[in-house]
This record gives structure tokens, C-alpha cells and sequence, in this order.
């Protein structure tokens, strides 16, 4: 059985859970139940980093000493992570007793092998960085990252004999092109690795800070935090001898923002190298989010806060989208229009339906059980080839931590079972009576429900076994190895029983209070539901009636103009319409288009009016009509002639 060992950062504990830690985790999360689903063995490590000046400080800003400082910062780390759907085997903290052993352990270690000397050192030192620069590092005497002028210390510290394992790390990267990826990334670090590189300072003196783990060999000093943090991968495996160590190492995937490239591509593999450890599987980098394409700060007031997230658009969404728009290696931008447009497209419009007319054509005409399959034709088959491929694809871009582009590739499978069921037309097999194709073509819609359902469970855990309980299977995707339903299809036994309904995915409205908070989830959750059974939306299963013309022909459709278009009050979904329809008199019609349209954008347009509605009043004003729209992904369009006709025009 292959090993599968994820790691997220450790977190700093200076500041609250943002947008970029949980993207980073989820993205850890997702892969991992990837895995699960190839029924591999895994393992997934996150945890907080607790040490050093930066925290000191932070805990100081806030009038607490260290300790109960971290617990608090360290609990809230650790209590959103249940909540944003993540589920982790190990939470470490770097200030925990066994950890701070490990590390002892190891420096001794490395020390007692030769690679630690003791030498004086002066140097320009960053406190945001917690690290020395060379003057050469600086860009204009400024520290590249913080733009902050670092201090010049001089003092005799320990060093890390790095330099000595430079050229065994060049070639291993290069014979591994693998062990760093994206690629850019891994010409990055090649790039690092031909300049000269200096030792690694790895002691702090406690004169200076003693809010860290002290050196096994001088206890004036304490160890440098990026030297403590590092070691947290394998600590958390109780290396040297754990069953865990057994099992998980070397096949560790550590996930990184490029921030913290350094550190993991040339520290951790020197450092392990030194101890006498196998190096990591590989690292798997990632680009930064910015917030309405700026960089997500405090001072900028535009921190994304993940609970704020789930609360307006629901866990399921906020992952998806989160997972679906960064592509690996690349920045991604994060506002909430493009949420809302990527949910109303590919989960409620071609996920979200698909379910929601199988499930109730399943109904309609197999009274909710799944029907037996007959003889394929070439059609099933493409589809189901279709579905293969996707399968194919999606394996490989997630192998590779390509998860947008997996969902990409498979999202062509979803729409294509769209395109399917229009093409099959259920409805009108039904109408022929034609009950054998009719069957086939439902458990192929059915089985293939299936495949998308634990496809999308790495994603949307919770989406992910809702679904598959809607299909009568067993909610635990973990029972189904992903590769070989690839292959199979295997289609669902006859007779299991489906729900009648899906709407796990109702359209979602742009909600830009900023104040929402996690208080108001239950209810959002609530009104969504209720907002899910009202949705005009499910295409099949609303099938109108038969008419006949004669019925056709009492409703008087004609051509009007705009001639005027107000807002009206108090209703924000409403216009008030002078439409001129050939009268006398323009009609006053009111129409729900405030939220898509001006009243500037409308005036002048012509549309297509039932003139012969009963009027009604809607918020006191009467209505004497209706203006015809559709609504699609993009919003709702209105109708119109192709070109301008006289107003009051018949439609027929
Ligand atoms: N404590 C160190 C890591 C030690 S690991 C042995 C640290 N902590 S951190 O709190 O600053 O976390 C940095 C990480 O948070 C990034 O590498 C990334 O995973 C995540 N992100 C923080 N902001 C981010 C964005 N704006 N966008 C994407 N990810 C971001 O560095």
C-alpha cells in the first residue's frame, strides 16, 4: 500500500487564521482525501510555530506573556480547521515537550557528527525575518522583504555547516527534477544553489531572546526558530523510532507558499541530509492570493476571514472556488463577484442540475428506483468513455497538486452528462413509450452520478457524501478506490432507492457585508434550503403540461418600448416601466430587474410584454403586464426583437 504524508506550513501564532493559511490547509485537505480515494495510506500534519522574537513581540502588543499568548492563538488555529471542513491526523505545537526533545535530539545530533561550530558573527538582522542578511542580500541597505533597515549585530553564535551540502543539494535537485515543483520554483532554488552560500546561524543568545528551545550543548543559547520549525515534519512522526516515522518517512509532500521557499527547498534538506535522513518526497509551492488584486494586509482592511466565507456562501462553495480559480504555482485573486459567478456556474448551473433532473426524472418515471441498463449504444458509450478520460485527468493533474486543472478536465465530464441528457431526451423517450432506452439511458446518468460525486468529495467533503446518500450509496467515499471506478463503470444495482431531490447547490446573490460573522450560519443554512425549494430552476423535473395551440393563443405577447424606468421604493429587485405597447397610453408595468439592470440600461430598450395578464400590485404600484426575461449563469437577459419593430407588435 503506498504512503501518503502531507504538511502544511506551521503557522506563526502573531496573528489570526486568514484567507492564505486556509487556502494552503484546504488545498492540504483536498489532496489528502484525493488520496484516500486511490486508497492509499496518508497522513496530514498542520500545526502552529511558536517561537522567536516575532511572537515575543506580538504577545507583548497584546499584554500577555508568551505562553498564554500562543494557547490562545494556537486554539483558534486549531478550532477552524473542523470547521472549514479539514481533517487533520496531527495538530503540533513547536512548544510542546516531546517537540522541543526532538529538536534537542537533533541538534546533538548534528553536533556530535561535526556539522555545528561555534564562531563570531556580525551581521545585519531583521527581526521581522529572524534572520541575518549579508550587506549583499540588501536592497539598498534595506531588508528586500520588510523595506525596514536591519540592526547590525555582532555576536558569537553557532553555525550550521550548510555550505558543505551545497553541491550534493544542486545535484539531487537536478537528478530529481521532481523533489521541487512547480518547475519555476525549482529554477529558483538552482539558481540560489550556483552563488556561494554562507553557513547557517542557528543560535539566538538568551541575552537577547529566551523564548525558545535551548541548545542541548550551551544553555546561554537558545535555537534559531526556523531550525526548531523544520524539524516539526519528522517530530510529529516521533522520529527516531515511531511507527509513524516508519510508515510516513521520506514520502512527506511538504505545501508551501513561495515565502518560505528558501527555508524548505535549501535548510530542511541540508539539514536532514546532516542528521543522516532521507530527503522529503517533494515540495509543492504555491503562488499568494491577493484581495481585489491587492495584497491582503491589515493596514489595507481587506484580511479575507474564512469563516466570514463559509457563513455567505457555504463551506462547499468557498472550497470549490478556492480550489477551482488558483492555479498551482500561480497568484490568485480572490473576490467575491468571481465566488459567486464560479458557484452560479459550475455548481448550482451544471453540477447542482445535473442532480437535480436525474434525481427527479428518476422519480418521474422509475417512482425513485434505479432502473436496469439494457444494451449500450454508441452514444452511452461516448459518454462513458468521456467519463473515463475525465477520470484519467483528474488523477493526473491532482497527482501533481494540479487540483484547478483536475477540476477543469472533469467539470467536461459534468457538462457533457448535460449535453447527454438533453441529447437522450428522457422526456421524450417516456412520450414514445420507448421503456428499454429510457431505462439504459437513466443508470447510465445514475452510475455516472456516482463517479461525480466521489470525484468532487476531495473538494467538498460535505457536498461529497450528500450526494453520494442521494444515490442511496454509502456516504463514505473512502470505500470506493477511484482508479478502478475509472475503469469499470459499474453501474449501480438496480432497484436502490435515490432521493427526489438534490439542491445542495441554490444560486447564490453577492453578499458584500463585511460584518458577517459565524453567529448567523444556522441561519443562512436555513434560508438557503428554503430559498433551494423555491428555485425555479430545475429544468426537467418543472416539465410544464401539454397545451394545445388554441391555449397558446390566449396569451396577447407583443412588442413594447420603454419609454421610461424608475427605481421603486423600498423594493430593491424592482423597476417601475412606462412601456409604450402601440396604446393610447404607455403600460405601467413593474418588473424584477432592479437587481441586473439600471433603469438608464432598460429606457429605450424594446422587450416582449404579456399584455393580457391580470394587473396586480406589487409593493402598491400596479403592474398591468409582464416583461419576459431569461435567467442564466451571467444574470438575467431580456427579450427583445432582433431589430427594432413598431411597438405593439404581435408576438405569435
Ligand atoms: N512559521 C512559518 C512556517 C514554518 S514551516 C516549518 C511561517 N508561518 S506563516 O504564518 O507566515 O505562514 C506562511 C504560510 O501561510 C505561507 O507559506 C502560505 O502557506 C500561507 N499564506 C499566508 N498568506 C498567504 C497568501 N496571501 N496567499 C497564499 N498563502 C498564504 O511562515
Amino acid at each position: 500500500m503506498n504512503s501518503f504524508y502531507v504538511t502544511t506550513p506551521i503557522y506563526y501564532v502573531n496573528a489570526k487564521p486568514h484567507l492564505g493559511h486556509a487556502y494552503t490547509t484546504i488545498l492540504a485537505d483536498t489532496v489528502n482525501r484525493f488520496h484516500l480515494l486511490l486508497q492509499e495510506r496518508t497522513y496530514f500534519l498542520t500545526g502552529t510555530d511558536e517561537h522567536g522574537d516575532k511572537i515575543v513581540q506580538a504577545a507583548a502588543d497584546n499584554n500577555q506573556d508568551p505562553q498564554s499568548y500562543v494557547d490562545a492563538i494556537s486554539a483558534q488555529f486549531q478550532e477552524l480547521w473542523p470547521q472549514l471542513g479539514i481533517a487533520t491526523d496531527q495538530f503540533i505545537r513547536t512548544t510542546q515537550e516531546r517537540h522541543k526533545q526532538t529538536v534537542q535530539r537533533f541538534l546533538q545530533l548534528v553536533y556530535d557528527n561535526g556539522d555545528i561550530y561555534f564562531g563570531e558573527y556580525g551581521g545585519y538582522y531583521c527581526f521581522g525575518c529572524e534572520r541575518f542578511y549579508t550587506e549583499k542580500e540588501l536592497a539598498d541597505g534595506l531588508c528586500p522583504d520588510h523595506l525596514k533597515k536591519p540592526e547590525y549585530i555582532q555576536e558569537a553564535n553557532y553555525f550550521f555547516r550548510m555550505s558543505s551540502y551545497q553541491d550534493w543539494l544542486r545535484e539531487y535537485i537536478q537528478d530529481n527534477p521532481d523533489f521541487i515543483q512547480p518547475s519555476q520554483y525549482r529554477n529558483e532554488v538552482l539558481a540560489m544553489l550556483r552563488e556561494p552560500m554562507d553557513d547557517l546561524c542557528i543560535s539566538r543568545p538568551k541575552s537577547r531572546l529566551t523564548w525558545g528551545i535551548e541548545l542541548p550543548f550551551d544553555s546561554r543559547y537558545v535555537t534559531y526558530v526556523w531550525f526548531d520549525a523544520l524539524i516539526n515534519y519528522i517530530s510529529a512522526l516521533d522520529w527516531p523510532s515511531g511507527e509513524k516515522f516508519a510508515a510516513f518517512w521520506p514520502f512527506a509532500h511538504h505545501v508551501v507558499a513561495k515565502d518560505i521557499l528558501k527555508p524548505h527547498a535549501i535548510f530542511w534538506p541540508t539539514m536532514l541530509k546532516a542528521a543522516g535522513l532521507q530527503p522529503y518526497k517533494g515540495l509543492r509551492v504555491h503562488g499568494y492570493w491577493k484581495v481585489d488584486e491587492a495584497k491582503m494586509s491589515k493596514s489595507l482592511g481587506n484580511v479575507v476571514e474564512p469563516l466570514s466565507m463559509r457563513t455567505k456562501y457555504g463551506l462547499d462553495g468557498f472550497r470549490y472556488f478556492l480550489m477551482r480559480e488558483m492555479h498551482f504555482g500561480h497568484d490568485g485573486s480572490f473576490t467575491e463577484p468571481a465566488l459567486v459567478n464560479r458557484f452560479n456556474a459550475d455548481l448550482a448551473n451544471d453540477l447542482g442540475n445535473l442532480f437535480n433532473r436525474s434525481l427527479a426524472m428518476t422519480h418521474k418515471y422509475f417512482q425513485g428506483a434505479v432502473p436496469e441498463c439494457g444494451p449500450l449504444c454508441p452514444e452511452d458509450r461516448e459518454v462513458l468513455d468521456l467519463g473515463h478520460k475525465a477520470v484519467e485527468a483528474y488523477i493526473d493533474h491532482f497527482q501533481s497538486f494540479q487540483v484547478a486543472q483536475a477540476l477543469e478536465a472533469f467539470w467536461e465530464f459534468v457538462r457533457g452528462m448535460n449535453r447527454y441528457i438533453d441529447a437522450m431526451a428522457p422526456w421524450g423517450l417516456n412520450k414514445e413509450g420507448n421503456s428499454e432506452r429510457l431505462q439504459t439511458v437513466m443508470a447510465v446518468v445514475l452510475a455516472s452520478l456516482r463517479r461525480i460525486a466521489l470525484a468532487v468529495w476531495p473538494v467538498m467533503p460535505d457536498a461529497g457524501e450528500k450526494l453520494l446518500q442521494q444515490l442511496g450509496q454509502d456516504p463514505d467515499p473512502k470505500q470506493a478506490d477511484l482508479r478502478a471506478e475509472g475503469r469499470d463503470w459499474t453501474m449501480l444495482a438496480p432497484g436502490t432507492r435515490v432521493a427526489k431531490t438534490s439542491n445542495l447547490f441554490p444560486r447564490q446573490e453577492l453578499d458584500m457585508d463585511r460584518s458577517k460573522g459565524d453567529e448567523d450560519w444556522a441561519g443562512k443554512q436555513a434560508a438557503s434550503r428554503k430559498a433551494a425549494r423555491k428555485a425555479k430552476d430545475v429544468r426537467e423535473a418543472k416539465e410544464p403540461a401539454e397545451i394545445e395551440f388554441p391555449d397558446f393563443q390566449k396569451l396577447d405577447l407583443r412588442v413594447g418600448t420603454v419609454v421610461q424606468a424608475e427605481p421603486v421604493p423600498k423594493a430593491d429587485k424592482l423597476l417601475k416601466l412606462q412601456v409604450d405597447i402601440g396604446e393610447d397610453e404607455p403600460r405601467q408595468i413593474v418588473a424584477g430587474l432592479a437587481q441586473d439592470f439600471s433603469p438608464a440600461e432598460v429606457q429605450g430598450r424594446q422587450v416582449v410584454v404579456v399584455a393580457n395578464l391580470k394587473a396586480r400590485k406589487m409593493r402598491g404600484v400596479t403592474s398591468q403586464g409582464m416583461v419576459l426575461a431569461v435567467h442564466d449563469v451571467q444574470g438575467l437577459r431580456l427579450l427583445g426583437p432582433e431589430e427594432a419593430v413598431q411597438a405593439g407588435s404581435r408576438v405569435s
